[in-house]
């Protein structure tokens, strides 16, 4: 009994404290960036820049004015000196916003490296990318070159890019810019046409929305070899729009109408007010809808009529009611009859005189249509 519960608890423990880095207010995005790997010519490009900012900080603070001998050597020994490449290395991989503990690791690593190049290749090499990255590490290639060997890459035409160009990666294809094709890139891609092609260059335009992936010859709706579906060739061989809306019979559903588009076309509720319609709005009804009737050219909601009338005839009901109880009464006491008979009759008098003399006339209730321009006044 004591040993389940013990082991429930250390699991529970486990749980709990596995949790808990993820609780803690480091950023987890910033983290998950951090931690994905920067490809490794990348990630020396990056190490050298850092290096590069390093050194032209460096060649700034130490002018000072003075003595300009005195400061003119003093800055030459300073210039090659250890303590400027310690100052550099210690300012290494800083203000980077990705990949800063694959610069620092690979800066910590190549250590001897950045002195080798600082006290015996500086002359040869100015520049220490190609000496560090491409020539010592061996993650880079020089430009329009890929792979183990930079061997060097296809010709893209200016249209294409060659794949692992500078790095050691890649398998030198040619990776296309949209529109382009082939294995050189010198081909238009399906769907676009040649506007324009000399011994260099080649460019290549998209063909018209309504052409098919047959393609086209040039420019235009009129120069598709054929058409998409949803246009349909004239006389004069050009696309045309299809007006589906009414070319098809039914195109939309029952309460819907069409609307055309190029190439194809929409369907669109009808206005409640309406049973079947053209358009959109009550003015376009094939048939009112239940509730609505047809008034000036357009279906109008008369559900409040139906109601204002039967409203009416149950007011008539009442009334008629109090005459049979008071012919009831009358026959039993004359004088009770002729009192409550007078009481109704002034009753019935006074509200018929106010129902028709209020300004809505025979609608004894408020008119929600009413009701709701005056909220939306006052808004
Ligand atoms: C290779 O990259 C260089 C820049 O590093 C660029 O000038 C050149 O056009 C690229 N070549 C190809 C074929 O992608």
């Amino acid at each position: 009994m004591l040993l389940p519960t013990a082991s429930l608890i250390a699991i529970f423990l486990s749980v709990c404290t596995a949790d808990v880095p993820n609780a803690l207010p480091n950023d987890p995005l910033l983290k998950a960036r951090d931690a994905q790997k920067i490809p490794p010519c990348k990630a020396c490009t990056v190490l050298v820049e850092s290096f590069k900012k390093g050194l032209e900080k460096t060649a700034r603070n130490k002018h000072d004015g003075g003595d300009a001998d005195w400061e003119e050597k003093k800055l030459g020994s300073y210039k090659t000196s250890e303590v400027r490449l310690v100052e550099i290395q210690e300012s290494l991989c800083q203000d980077l916003t990705r990949g800063s503990d694959q610069c620092h690791s690979l800066a910590s690593d190549n250590e001897h490296l950045f002195e080798e190049w600082w006290f015996k290749h500086q002359a040869e090499y100015p520049d220490i990318f190609p000496w560090l990255c491409i020539e010592q590490l061996k993650v880079c290639c020089p430009p329009n070159t890929y792979g183990p060997n930079c061997d060097p890459c296809p010709d893209c035409n200016g249209n294409g890019k060659c794949k692992g160009n500078g790095t050691r990666k890649g398998n030198g294809k040619c990776t296309c810019d949209t529109g382009y094709s082939g294995e050189f890139c010198s081909e238009c891609a399906v769907q676009y046409y040649e506007s324009f092609r000399d011994e260099k260059n080649l460019l290549c335009s998209p063909c018209h929305n309504a052409c098919s992936i047959d393609g086209c010859t040039g420019g235009g709706a009129k120069k598709c070899l054929s058409c998409k579906s949803g246009w349909i060739k004239d006389e004069q061989g050009g696309c045309n729009d299809v007006n589906e809306c009414i070319t098809m019979k039914n195109a939309c559903k029952a309460n819907q109408f069409c609307v055309n588009n190029e190439g194809s076309f929409t369907c669109l509720e009808c206005d409640r007010a309406c049973s079947g319609c053209t358009g959109d709005g009550p003015d376009l009804c094939e048939k009112c809808a239940q509730g609505y009737e047809l008034r000036d050219g357009q279906c109008k909601d008369i559900s409040h009529e139906k109601r204002d009338q039967y409203v009416t005839l149950t007011r008539y009901l009442v009334y008629l009611g109090l005459c049979i109880a008071i012919a009831v009464i009358f026959q039993s006491s004359t004088w009770i009859g002729a009192i409550v008979g007078v009481a109704v009759a002034l009753y019935i008098s006074a509200s018929e005189y106010w129902l028709h003399s209020s300004p809505s006339s025979v609608t004894p209730t408020v008119d929600t249509k009413q009701l709701e321009d005056m909220i939306r006044d006052s808004l």
